[in-house]
């Protein structure tokens, strides 16, 4: 259909091109007033398009145009407009809204939105306030507190919990680091050949169970921080005895009440994985495993829902996101595999399960639509590295000027 509405514009532009050089000869107007007269038509845009449609068409095998004669053409209209033609690759729009969503996902969402089962009141100034990328950079930089639970909040200070914290302050512990990789656990990383280059990065972050063995090739070997959420601790039976977790630093993270302290928070978790969390740190006492602050997920989700123009899943959000901003914090650069879908995705949702949900891209529980416009808003990077990579890289809140 595109293809067809750009043919179309392709020949109105030559006829109106055409009829331009016939008015010139006309004129016995010399080259000078011929090369004048296209700049002032309104070439550049048309152009761009029709490079567009042919750097499309080269991936279609159905096409039935021949491409040579096409190039032929364009290469032609490039000598005489002066227009360098870009390929385009579809990816995703930041500015995509829950009509995007499927009537199932509409459903979940609306369902959310009246169950509010975190008792989310916002009082903010969105939904749908505009910031550049910069400005919005700056605005995570200063309103979340990316920072973990700490031995000298209550009740953690008690004698029930001596001993269990890591002593030492979580930003002695991770980074500060250049190069960031952040990987996630989507069914578009399988046989996506990514692993050389997700070890290359200063530190890799990866999510819950997301395993390593046999997936080498494709998502990388290198583990530096896991961030687990409170569910996969509680249920998983092998999360003592998995060797999987036994390698860098853990942080878990679990659901409050959207206005919870950490006492509040304490009482009434999302799910009950403090004794779990206790057995884990006597068996491995040596190996860094953080809490995250609770306030934290909501103090991101303001922003997700101040800057989206729907009222968004009050819910908290995904452990993606939340690993993305953590990265943020301590990185300089932060390559965010997967999490804007490549040409690779399909509703597979995990690189390490045949499992199929459309969900798993464009959210249910999480308001994971939202989130991904806020990463395509952020990427620094190229639509063709997401293309075909699934790569967006984001700048740290390191050494950005705000
Ligand atoms: C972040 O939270 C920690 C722990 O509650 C606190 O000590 C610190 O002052 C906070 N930082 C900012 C910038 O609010
Ligand atoms: C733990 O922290 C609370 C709140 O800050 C404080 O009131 C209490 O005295 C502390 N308990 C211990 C044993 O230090």
């Amino acid at each position: 259909m595109i293809h067809t509405n750009l043919k179309k514009k392709f020949s109105y532009f030559i006829l109106a091109f055409l009829l331009l050089a016939v008015i010139c000869v006309w004129k016995k107007g010399s080259y000078e007033a011929l090369k004048l007269q296209a700049k002032e038509f309104q070439v550049p845009k048309s152009l761009e398009k029709l490079a567009m449609g042919s750097g499309l068409q080269s991936r279609s095998a159905s096409s039935q145009q021949d491409p040579k004669q096409d190039s032929q053409i364009l290469s032609h209209l490039r000598v005489t407009a002066k227009v360098k033609p870009q390929p385009s690759y579809q990816v995703w729009d930041k500015d995509s809204s829950s009509k995007n969503l499927n009537p199932r996902l509409q459903k979940i969402l609306k369902n959310y939105l009246n169950m509010n089962k975190y008792k989310v009141s916002y009082k903010g100034p969105g939904p749908g306030v505009k910031f550049s990328a910069e400005t919005l950079r700056c605005h995570l930089r200063d309103h979340v507190n990316v920072s973990m639970v700490e031995t000298t909040d209550f009740p953690f200070n008690t004698t029930e919990w001596k001993g269990y914290l890591p002593k030492e302050n979580f930003r002695t512990k991770a980074g500060p680091w250049h190069r960031c990789a952040v990987v996630s656990s989507a069914g578009a990383l399988k046989s996506s050949q990514l692993g050389r280059e997700i070890d290359n990065h200063d530190a890799v972050l990866r999510f819950n169970g997301a395993p390593i063995a046999n997936f080498q090739q494709d998502v990388g070997s290198k583990t530096t921080i896991r961030l687990m959420n409170s569910q996969l601790i509680t249920t998983e039976k092998h999360f003592l005895k998995n060797t999987l977790y036994n390698e860098g630093i853990l942080i878990v993270w679990d659901p409050s009440l959207y206005h919870a302290d950490i006492p509040n928070w304490y009482r009434k978790p999302d799910y009950n994985f403090f004794e779990t969390y206790k057995s884990y740190r006597r068996l491995f006492p040596n190996q860094p495993f953080y809490m995250l602050r609770p306030q934290m997920p909501w103090e991101l989700w303001d922003i997700i829902q101040e800057i989206s123009s729907d009222w968004i899943q009050p819910n908290p959000p995904s452990s993606g996101m939340l690993g993305i901003i953590i990265m943020m914090t301590l990185c300089d650069q932060v390559d965010v595999y997967e999490f804007i879908p490549s040409k690779r995705k399909t509703d597979v949702c995990y690189y390490h399960q045949s499992f199929f949900d459309n969900a798993c891209t464009m959210g249910a529980y999480h308001p994971l639509l939202f989130e991904k416009n806020m990463v395509k808003h952020l990427n620094e990077g190229t639509d063709e590295d997401i293309y075909l990579f699934g790569k967006a890289t984001l700048s740290g809140f390191r050494n950005i000027r705000c």
